[in-house]
Order: structure tokens, then C-alpha cells, then sequence
């Protein structure tokens, strides 16, 4: 499982669900320098390796892959790889985040690429990046099998992020805000045309100290918008908002 570090409980969680179905597990902790589009998030990326190290003995990590930026992109930085992902990156994280996703399948093709395993564990806090990463394996027909483990979170709903960290206590007591506003648009589905529902949302999200970047209602496969629930068998809503200069993304499954 690949991973940027400051792990928490999301991650060992990760590690766990692979422990069941594997008999050897793998994590990186790679801060990938080629998916940050802001060069200030990329510095500001907590590092706690000594802490990570001890989450990864206690949740029975077999092998911790940590590797230098020369030794994952011996031949510079610039990718090889030139995927076209479609409506799956036009939007949401694709649209505001440009290159992140190329940026993230450089890496991940490149960390399956040394690593070889058989089997990838992935977050659905970062849902379309598991869609991404899908088709990435299916478009390259790497022999891998991508499983999506579900999100982990705090008591209050807060979703396990390494960016909580960042947040200050002001922030931090906002934050669960996003999943109450996920949580509140679950609940009027069968009330409301997903339009309403996320003008209602972004409604919620918007307060002083939050920002929300975006609130998508799309199909849980093609991750394109939705206007009426029951002409889609999937639905999920996604989420980025701003609280400060930190950033957090979050989703629910609808439907
Ligand atoms: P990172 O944010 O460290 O996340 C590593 C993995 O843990 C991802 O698959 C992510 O979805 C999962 N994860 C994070 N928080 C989680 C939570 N609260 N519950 C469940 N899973 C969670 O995502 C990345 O790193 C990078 O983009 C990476 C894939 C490593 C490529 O650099």
C-alpha cells in the first residue's frame, strides 16, 4: 500500500484489511514531489517518520518501503507515462488540483513497477483517486488486483487525514462540519433533485473560516454529475473544502 506517511489509524487500517487477504505487506511512505500543484503543500507536508514507523510495528507491517526521490525517479522527474483518463479527471480533484492525477499514477505505476505486488489497498477518502488509479491498472493491464478500503474516521465524523495535523484548534473544532454536511445530503435523498441537494450543501459548507472549493453529486463510476438519482445505480458525493491554507477532501456514497 502506498502511502505519504504521517500515517494514522486510516492507514493502519489499510495495512490490516491487507494482512487478511495477503501474506506479506508492503507500505510505502513516499512524499511524491510530482502531485502537488502548490510547491507550499508539498513543503508543509508533515513528516513524522519515527511515529510512522512505530504505527507500522504495531499494526504488523511486514516490509517499509522508504525510498529517496533519486531512487523513484532515477531518471529525473519528468513522467514517461502519458495516460489520458477522460470525463474520470475533468472534474473535482482533476479540475482544481491540475496534474495531480498524472502526477499520482506516475507514482503508483512506479512504486508497482519495484515493489511487484499482488495486491493494491487503497482509501476511499480519495475516491477518485482509486477511479484513477483503476483505470490506470486496466489501461496498462498491470497484473494487480486494486482493493477500496472505506473511510476511517474520528468520533466526530472527521475524516483521518495527515492534513488535520495542520489544522488549528479553531479549525479543527469546523471541521467536522463536512461530514455533517455530507451526512445531512445522504439523508434528503429521495427529497431532493441532486442540484438542490448541492446548493444546499455548499450553502452549509460556507462559513466563516470554511470554504468550499467544490460539492459534487456524480456517478459513482463515471464520476460525471448527476441530475436524477434513479437514472444511476451509483451515486457519491464528493467534497474539497478550504479551512485556512489547509485543504480537505471528503465523500459519501448516496446510493
Ligand atoms: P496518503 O494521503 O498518505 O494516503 C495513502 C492511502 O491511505 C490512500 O489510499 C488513501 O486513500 C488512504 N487513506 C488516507 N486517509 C484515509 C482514511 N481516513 N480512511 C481510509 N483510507 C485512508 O493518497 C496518497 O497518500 C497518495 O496520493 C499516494 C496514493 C500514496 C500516491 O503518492
Amino acid at each position: 500500500m502506498p502511502t505519504m506517511g504521517a500515517l494514522h489509524q486510516g492507514h493502519a487500517t489499510l495495512i490490516r484489511q491487507s494482512q487478511q487477504s495477503t501474506n506479506c505487506t508492503v507500505c510505502s511512505i513516499f512524499v511524491n514531489p510530482t502531485q502537488f500543484n502548490e510547491s507550499s503543500d508539498l513543503e508543509k507536508y508533515p513528516r513524522t517518520p519515527e511515529k510512522d514507523i512505530a504505527l507500522l510495528l504495531e499494526s504488523g507491517c511486514n516490509v517499509l518501503f522508504m525510498p529517496s526521490v533519486e531512487e523513484v525517479y532515477p531518471a529525473g522527474q519528468q513522467s514517461e507515462l502519458h495516460l489520458h483518463f477522460g470525463e474520470l479527471d475533468s472534474r473535482m480533484e482533476g479540475e482544481h488540483r491540475p496534474g495531480h492525477f498524472a502526477g499520482v499514477a506516475q507514482v503508483v505505476n512506479r512504486l508497482l513497477e519495484i515493489v511487484q505486488p499482488d495486491q493494491l489497498f487503497m482509501g476511499q477518502k480519495d475516491y477518485q483517486q482509486v477511479a484513477i488509479v483503476q483505470e490506470m491498472i486496466s489501461q496498462l493491464k498491470l497484473p494487480v488486483k486494486l482493493t477500496m478500503c472505506a473511510t476511517v474516521r474520528e468520533a466526530d465524523g472527521l475524516a483521518m487525514s495527515s492534513r488535520n495535523m495542520r489544522l488549528t484548534p479553531a479549525q479543527r473544532a469546523l471541521a467536522p462540519l463536512i461530514y455533517q454536511t455530507l451526512y445531512q445530503t445522504k439523508d434528503n435523498v429521495g427529497n431532493q433533485f441532486p442540484a438542490d441537494m448541492q446548493a444546499a450543501a455548499l450553502r452549509s459548507l460556507t462559513v466563516p473560516g470554511m470554504q468550499p472549493e467544490y460539492f459534487e453529486i456524480v456517478d459513482g463510476r463515471t464520476l460525471q454529475p448527476v441530475a436524477i438519482m434513479e437514472d444511476h445505480d451509483s451515486v457519491v458525493a464528493c467534497t474539497a473544502v478550504r479551512l485556512g491554507d489547509v485543504r480537505l477532501i471528503d465523500n459519501m456514497v448516496l446510493k
